[in-house]
């Protein structure tokens, strides 16, 4: 860990060398002393149990955006410090006290709260941890997609948070409820869904404690999620802690539905998001797939990147597919 009194002094050792150098006639670079580097920042390897409980924590002063990326932040600044020094993190203390004494606090990525300014779009304790996976890794777009299936199909809140919670074991004094709350998959990264879904299977109401504890527990989850894939991509395994699987029909629609420069062939939309979560009645649709399968467009007109070679079969397989979908109204399965 390099306090900002050391950098200041290695600051001025390499002024000097910087001076020495130059009138040596070799030009050494010369950090100036509020230079902030350019990302990534360097991460080490942390406690997915202690970032659990800050993000957790982080929810009750600065709401599931701020509190998931504070929590990632907060643990990097406590293990490597500078530059993580630069940002403007209240410590665990502030923030405990803040929440104990219902002092307002303002913080990084708070916007996120309730899916972008209670938007119900992204959900925050996803769009913190976003912010946070960009900063310490180049890595971060294979990271955060890993990060966001997960999120579809994980059954929130997890068994540990409710247990902790059950058991007083987080940081907070005070628990909006110390319940162990109902579990469930909401197959959508939405704040809207997510809760939506959420509420509907537990009965509690949107403006409920239980609701937003949930999301604490769920905040604390994500965050801990996403250190677990930065501590995998760190030592090199991300390939071996998971592999990215979209849902079934996602990657079914995406044979003809990516982002991409045909048109006709349907690209005029693009995205990873579980489609069956909103598309359900794809029958007229199918019309207008088959009969453009049926015109003179050519098989490999039809495909793409992905499904080159043995493309045209697979091609009638999906339709085969989108099909039997359809006449099921839509599977919520995968
Ligand atoms: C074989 C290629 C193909 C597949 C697979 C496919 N689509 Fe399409 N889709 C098209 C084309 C081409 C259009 C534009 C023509 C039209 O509007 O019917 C379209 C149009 C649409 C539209 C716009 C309006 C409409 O007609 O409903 C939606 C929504 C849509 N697709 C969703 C989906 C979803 C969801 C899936 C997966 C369950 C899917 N598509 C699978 C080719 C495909
Ligand atoms: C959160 C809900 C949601 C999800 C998930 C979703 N869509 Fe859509 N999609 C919409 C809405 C809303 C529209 C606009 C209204 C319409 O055309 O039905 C739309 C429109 C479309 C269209 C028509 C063209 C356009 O962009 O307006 C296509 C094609 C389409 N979606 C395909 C997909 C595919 C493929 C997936 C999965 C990768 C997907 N959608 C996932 C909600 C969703």
């Amino acid at each position: 860990m390099i306090t900002r009194r050391e950098f200041l002094k290695n600051a001025t050792l390499l002024t000097l060398g910087g001076l020495l150098g130059a009138s040596l006639g070799k030009p050494i670079k010369v950090l100036a002393a509020e230079e902030v580097p350019h990302l990534p920042w360097p991460y080490e390897e942390l406690d997915p149990e202690y970032v659990r409980k800050l993000g957790h924590l982080g929810y009750y002063a600065l709401e599931c955006g701020g509190g998931s990326f504070w929590a990632i932040m907060t643990a990097l600044k406590e293990k490597v410090g500078y530059p993580y020094t630069l940002l403007p993190l209240p410590s665990v203390e502030e923030v405990q006290k803040a929440v104990e004494e219902h002092e307002h606090i303002q913080g990084m990525m708070q916007f996120g709260y309730g899916g972008a300014f209670g938007w119900g779009s992204l959900c925050g304790a996803l769009n913190g941890s976003s912010n946070a996976i960009v900063m310490v890794t180049k890595n971060w777009d294979k990271i955060g997609k890993m990060l966001y299936r997960w999120y579809e199909v994980f059954p929130f809140p997890s068994e540990k948070s409710n247990e902790l919670a059950s058991k007083h074991q987080f940081l907070v004094k005070k628990y909006k409820s110390d319940k162990v709350l109902p579990r469930n998959v909401s197959h959508s990264v939405l704040c809207h869904v997510s809760v939506g879904k959420w509420c509907e299977i537990s009965g509690y109401a949107s403006g409920s404690p239980e609701r937003s504890e949930r999301c604490a527990r769920l905040t604390g989850d994500v965050a801990a999620k996403a250190v677990e894939l930065l501590n995998a991509d760190l030592r090199g395994e991300l390939d071996t802690v998971g592999k990215l699987t979209l849902s079934q029909t996602t990657a079914d629609c995406r044979t003809c539905h990516y982002k991409g420069k045909n048109y006709e062939m349907g690209q005029f939309t693009r995205g990873f998001m579980q489609c069956e979560s909103c598309h359900q009645d794809m029958r007229p649709h199918l019309d207008s797939v088959i009969r453009l399968k049926a015109s003179e467009t050519k098989p490999n007109e039809l495909t793409n990147v992905t499904l080159a070679g043995g493309a045209a079969a697979a091609v009638t397989g999906v339709v085969a597919g989108l099909w039997a979908y359809s006449k099921k109204g839509g599977s919520k399965s995968d």
